[in-house]
């Protein structure tokens, strides 16, 4: 069966069948040659940041223009009207465009719609939900792209399972792949960590994530096993770098900050990384997270995986929005 990804919107991974991904990583790898025929000539689309971003803004305006479209990036609050989320508010304070009012005005011009809004880190509950992200798929009149949410990041999953499938080998099944929590100075949250969990679920690895007590992430959506270990090495094929917020005290931050500032020793060096192969979303606090030895040394996959960020970036766009 052949695979039609047009009109569609891409929310999280968890959206696409293994063919559908099968056939976004073979359309982005073969992406790598150059494709002057301008297919996307005369399609524009629109990159909305509610947070800040280097790869999947870069990724995105390349992308559109190495495919001949067009894409507008919008930064509300600094350069187009700052956004009001609640519903039913009195906006007699800052904000001065509703979401509404401006997701159904930028869907009316666009045949696509990225937008990046990162979670709230007030409420579990309330950022489990994506009550963002639904409110702009609510609103809009087009394919909706997450650009990272409050709990996803699918374009990072899918350039990751390609760096996995391109440097491990394209059989990822029962390879392991180990989620290694590491110290940041801020509490992050949980959008990368679960993407990449996701990634390596619909692989069919082996999943361990190594984190300090209290770090144990609620992983019952992955409907997959997840081993959790207590240990800094914990070898495995891949090790995943990440920082995340202790989940055991979401939204408690200044209690959650005394915790974490425990665990300094937990950054990725030579000896906890051991024969794995390294990977980080970037971006990074080098010599916090990981030390330069292992982010530069020659296991590391991170130049892999942002490289790979375009070419998803244009596979995706090239395949849900093709006449
Ligand atoms: N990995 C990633 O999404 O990078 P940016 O935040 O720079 O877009």
């Amino acid at each position: 069966m052949s695979v039609d990804l047009r009109g569609r919107s891409l929310l999280s991974l968890d959206e696409l069948t293994d063919e559908e991904i099968d056939h976004l990583l073979a359309t982005a790898a073969a992406m790598r040659t150059p494709d002057r025929s301008a297919p996307l000539r005369g399609v524009s689309v629109a990159l909305v940041f509610l947070n800040p971003s280097l790869r999947t803004r870069l990724a995105g305006e390349t992308a559109m223009a190495d495919l001949g479209g067009h894409a507008a990036v919008l930064s509300p609050g600094t350069d187009a009207w700052k956004w009001e989320t609640r519903d039913g508010a009195v906006m007699d304070g800052d904000t001065v465009e509703h979401l509404r009012d401006a997701v159904g005005t930028i869907s009316s011009m666009v045949r696509g719609l990225g937008i990046r809004s990162f979670a709230g880190m007030k409420s579990w509950a309330e950022d489990a939900a994506e009550p963002l992200l639904k409110a702009v798929v609510a609103a809009s009149a087009c394919p909706v792209y997450n650009l990272e949410s409050a709990q996803d990041h699918p374009l990072q999953s899918l350039a990751d399972l390609l760096a996995m499938r391109e440097a491990v080998g394209p059989t990822l099944h029962g390879k392991t792949f180990v989620l290694a929590w590491a110290p940041h100075p801020k509490p992050l949250p949980m959008a990368v960590p679960f993407a990449a969990l996701r990634a390596a679920a619909r692989a069919g690895m082996k999943i361990r994530i190594s984190c300090p007590e209290g770090f144990a992430p609620d992983t019952a959506f992955l409907r997959a096993p997840v081993e959790v270990v207590h240990d800094r090495a914990a070898a495995g094929d891949v090790v995943y770098c990440k920082s995340w917020g202790a989940p055991s005290l979401y939204g408690k931050w200044d209690e959650e900050k005394a915790l974490r500032a425990r665990h300094r020793d937990w950054t990725v060096d030579a000896a906890r990384l051991g024969n794995a192969r390294f990977m980080h979303c970037l971006p990074m606090r080098r010599n916090v997270e990981a030390t330069d030895e292992v982010v530069d040394g020659p296991n590391s996959l991170v130049r892999h995986q942002a490289r790979n960020r375009l070419l998803v970036q244009k596979a995706v766009f090239l395949e849900t929005l093709r006449p």
